[in-house]
């Protein structure tokens, strides 16, 4: 017999979590406005919110936070991630930020400016937001299959390079000041981007002199998806395609909550020491000392502990596996989601799932809300709710996606908690026909709203 798939580690330490009745949800959703970020933990049963900070660290991480420098300047844990850093990614030059959005803050202060445009696939809300709040503007290059959720394409994270070129051609007004590369691209689909794509980008930008910043909150997840789908890497490993990748870029934002397993923490990468130099200003304003930019020591060598752990082959085949074991349960059930299938969470198509509700009732939220009321399970709207609205015309934006993600946290559920998540989802998918309304917004806030909105039932 073939010997079966099994997980690349054992437990050592568990977490009670606790069922509910779907009485108490319907009560506990009531008074969180419907919207699955204002409950609280333990109204969750099983919570696929985000995969941000959200992983089991491992012992050895446990044990790096004992060793942990706690001095204010020219910390030993400095120097031990700025050695990870170098050794995984290649870049030479890095600031330690409290977590990714404080990355793009931080290199945003230093590249961007009102009026520019920074084209990118799929930019992530906060990057969005980042970009956005300066007055600049996003423009989305992601190639059109990625939205087509029935289409099965190995890189649906990949930019259209016509796309791009288009831009840079018709903006030659307005200065670009880089192009943002997402790996894997989240607002897609956990979608990768593959070495091909990233290098004729990288090629395409250096002709119009245009930096390539990567967003490399799940870089490592990335390289796995190019060593099983681009054939001239299978026999690469995960570090060399890594190093690989980040060879075509300028600098890095990372969210260390993602592919470095650490539950805090994040960092900017730079090649050259000039934009080093000139972000270091903004990262002492806004998240201390250059050597520890609002991380303790103790985070910082659990974060480099993490790099190694997290680009480790037989991790990132446990852990890519179990959200294709979900994904394939309901697939086989006929629920619509994003295929292939992302590599940290399942992308539920609430569009195909709830085909006659009105877009302006929130679709994907609808259905997230439906998805914890059938059973505990919290996932995230990815849609109308996320977009927000237009910048300068204060519209909605209705994306050509409405999803609900479901975003497994690494090292942290068993199959059975993935087998829960399914029946649930398919539960609701027998008796969708009787979903008939959807919600409308009654507060929210100007810029990502999507975190505080308050919302109420169509009547
Ligand atoms: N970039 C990407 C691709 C992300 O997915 C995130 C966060 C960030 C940047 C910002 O990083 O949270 O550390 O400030 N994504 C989380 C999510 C929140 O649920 O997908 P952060």
């Amino acid at each position: 017999m073939q010997l079966p798939f099994a997980e690349s580690y054992k437990i050592k330490m568990v977490e009670s979590i606790h069922r509910s009745n779907r009485n108490e949800r319907e009560k506990w959703i009531k008074e969180a406005r419907y919207n699955l970020f204002n409950l609280r933990s333990e109204q969750v049963f099983v919570d696929l919110l985000t995969d941000s900070g959200t992983g089991a660290m491992s012992d050895r991480q446990w044990s790096e936070m004992m060793l942990g420098d706690e001095s204010y300047a020219g910390a030993s844990s400095y120097y031990k991630l700025k050695n990870a850093i170098a050794d995984i990614t290649g870049f030479e030059f890095f600031l330690p930020t409290h977590q990714g959005r404080a990355a793009e803050n931080v290199l945003f202060s230093a590249m961007i400016k009102e009026g520019d445009i920074v084209p990118g696939n799929s930019h992530f809300d906060t990057t969005k937001g980042h970009i956005e709040f300066r007055k600049a503007i996003a423009v989305d290059c992601t190639i059109d299959e990625a939205f087509d959720t029935t289409l099965d394409h190995p890189f649906k994270g990949n930019i259209d390079i016509e796309k791009l070129e288009n831009v840079f051609i018709n903006n030659s007004g307005h200065k670009i000041p880089m192009v943002i590369i997402t790996i894997t691209c989240n607002t897609s689909g956990g979608q990768p981007v593959s070495m091909q794509n990233i290098q004729q980008v990288s090629q395409l930008s250096q002709k119009y002199g245009v930096k390539v910043i990567f967003d490399g909150a799940r870089f490592a997840e990335n390289a796995y998806f190019i060593k099983k789908r681009e054939p001239a890497y299978a026999d690469k490993t995960i570090r060399e395609i890594v190093r690989e990748m980040f060879s075509y870029s300028d600098a890095m934002t990372m969210s260390s909550k993602k592919d470095a397993i650490v539950n805090m923490g994040g960092f900017i990468g730079f090649r050259e020491e000039e934009l080093f130099n000139k972000a270091s200003v903004f990262n002492i304003m806004f998240e201390g000392f250059i050597t520890y930019g609002g991380m303790s020591g103790r985070d910082m060598n659990a974060l480099a502990q993490g790099l190694y752990e997290g680009t480790d082959f037989d991790y990132l085949e446990t852990r890519i596996s179990q959200v294709e074991y979900l994904g394939k349960m309901l697939k086989d059930a006929g629920v619509p989601a994003q295929f292939p299938f992302g590599g940290h969470a399942i992308f539920v198509d609430a569009k195909r799932f709830l085909p006659d509700l009105p877009k302006e009732q929130y679709i994907a939220q609808t259905l997230a809300v439906e998805l914890y009321l059938e059973g505990g399970v919290r996932g995230v709207e990815i849609g109308t709710i996320m977009a927000d609205r237009d910048p300068i015309t204060r519209e909605n934006r209705y994306p050509n996606l409405e999803m609900v993600r479901l975003a497994i946290p690494r090292r942290t559920y068993t199959n059975n908690h993935m087998e829960y998540v399914a029946a649930s989802l398919i539960n609701v998918f027998e008796r969708r026909s009787g979903i008939k309304t959807g919600y409308c917004i009654v507060k929210e806030a100007p810029i990502l709203r999507h975190f505080t909105v308050e919302l109420e039932k169509v009547k």
